[in-house]
């Protein structure tokens, strides 16, 4: 009989040379980037599918561009469990940010097909196509079109060379009309669970390989437009200027101010910030833009903190002579992983002679989608390196891998 020991570094090691095959696939030469229909995201998702036929699933693209695998169960017509995470990266990623959430349940199917063994489930394996929104801005379109929760006006939502996202799904050979059809039956759906790197330093300080994850925090995501007046930089005083750049770092620092205020309840983060046409040494900014993140795990806390920094940015605005345009391009309320599945995975945790840590996700996961249709629960894996996510720097040890895809298989195996 293998140990636990054996099997965890015979899952890890494959996962970790499968991110390494996948994290060679990307859109810049000099670093991980891989977006939403691209041929680096037809590329990769192609090698995902050649990996769940292996393990005996019948897998495909579906028509947003996710690609799906099923292993059948021993009931037929029985609800599936799903597990998933998302393809897409971030720009200068790292190798584990959403692609361990698809390796690892790979790797289960893998194995139960391996001994030729059937849950009474079928397990549908989800490699969701765009859960950052890089490309078109808005995120997780994948699993909210699996969750009835994509709107047709998203289908408008353009790129930075203006390539709508109906546009790119009909070159990638998606098909924008089925899109109202892949809403899931609830009915269909066991539970949805979601295994992923923590994105932070909890597991790594507590010295656990893993957690279960008890809410993912709420955000919202904002554009600012700021318009003041170009000029010369050497001739306008000072005190004429109606400088657009000055302004949104006030309103930058007011972010932050408002977000410390609330001792780490919410956080706040201005990611992306720009100056028309990259401005020039010796002109007055006059047109501004940047991007609003703002998290927290208490929905009415995140809201009325959106409320007061609008406020506080039109109040900058006013005093500087600038023009403010505000536009909320999205907001996910935060979603509670279900109580059940969160004992069942403590469980499987517990029986392998782990203690159990329960803990909170600060950042977003396709999982927030899916529990608009069934049952979610999220599996963290201690990453390394403090904890550092969305950077190159991201790391994961195989062990680790290993025995959070062993946990996984265990919670497969025990799901009534
Ligand atoms: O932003 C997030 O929390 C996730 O990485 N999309
Ligand atoms: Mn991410
Ligand atoms: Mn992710």
């Amino acid at each position: 009989m293998e140990s636990l020991t054996a099997q965890a570094t015979r899952f890890g090691s494959s996962i970790l040379d499968r991110a390494d095959t996948l994290a060679a696939i990307s859109e810049r030469p000099a670093m991980l980037a891989r977006s939403y229909l691209t041929a680096q995201h037809r590329q990769a998702g192609e090698r995902v599918l050649a990996w769940m036929r292996e393990a005996g699933m019948r897998a495909d693209f579906d028509p947003m561009g996710n690609v799906i695998g099923r292993y059948e169960g021993a009931n037929a017509g029985a609800p599936a469990i799903v597990s998933g995470s998302h393809l897409d990266t971030v720009i200068d990623a790292g190798k584990y940010d959403g692609i361990f959430g698809i390796l690892a349940p790979i790797a289960c199917v893998a194995e139960l097909h391996r001994g030729g063994s059937r849950l009474a489930f079928p397990v549908e394996v989800i490699a969701f196509g765009d859960e950052e929104g890089t490309r078109f801005g808005a995120s997780m379109l994948g699993s909210k079109a699996l969750a009835g929760a994509f709107h047709e006006e998203l289908l408008d939502r353009r790129d930075a060379e203006g390539v709508s996202l109906r546009e790119a799904l009909g070159r990638f050979g998606g098909d924008a009309a089925a899109i109202a059809r892949l809403r899931r039956d609830p009915a269909s759906i066991r539970v949805f669970i979601e295994t992923h790197i923590e994105q932070g330093p909890v597991l790594l300080e507590a010295g656990l390989p893993v957690g279960v994850v008890t809410t993912i925090a709420g955000a919202s995501r904002v554009h600012v437009k700021v318009e003041g007046e170009e000029g010369h930089a050497g001739t306008v005083p000072m005190a004429l200027r109606r400088d657009a750049l000055a302004a949104a770092c006030e309103m930058v620092l007011a972010v932050e101010r408002r977000c410390r205020a609330t001792d780490g309840r919410i956080v706040g983060t201005v990611g992306k910030i720009s100056v028309r046409e990259g401005g020039a040494i010796n002109v007055i900014p006059a047109r501004v833009e940047f991007t609003l993140d703002v998290r927290s795990g208490d929905d009415v806390e995140r809201r009325r903190a959106v409320k007061d920094i609008e406020s506080e940015f039109l109040d900058r605005a006013a005093a500087r002579g600038v023009h403010l345009e505000w536009t909320l391009l999205e907001e996910v309320a935060a979603t509670p992983c279900d109580a059940i599945e969160q004992e069942r995975l403590g469980e499987v945790i517990r029986a392998m002679g782990m203690p159990v840590r329960r803990l909170p996700s600060g950042a977003g996961h396709d999982a927030m989608q899916l529990a608009r249709v069934s049952p979610i629960a999220m599996l963290f894996v201690r990453c390394g390196n403090g904890g550092v996510s969305h950077s190159p720097r991201e790391t994961l040890s195989a062990e680790d891998a290993g025995i959070a895809s062993v946990v996984l298989l265990r919670y497969l195996q025990s799901v009534t």
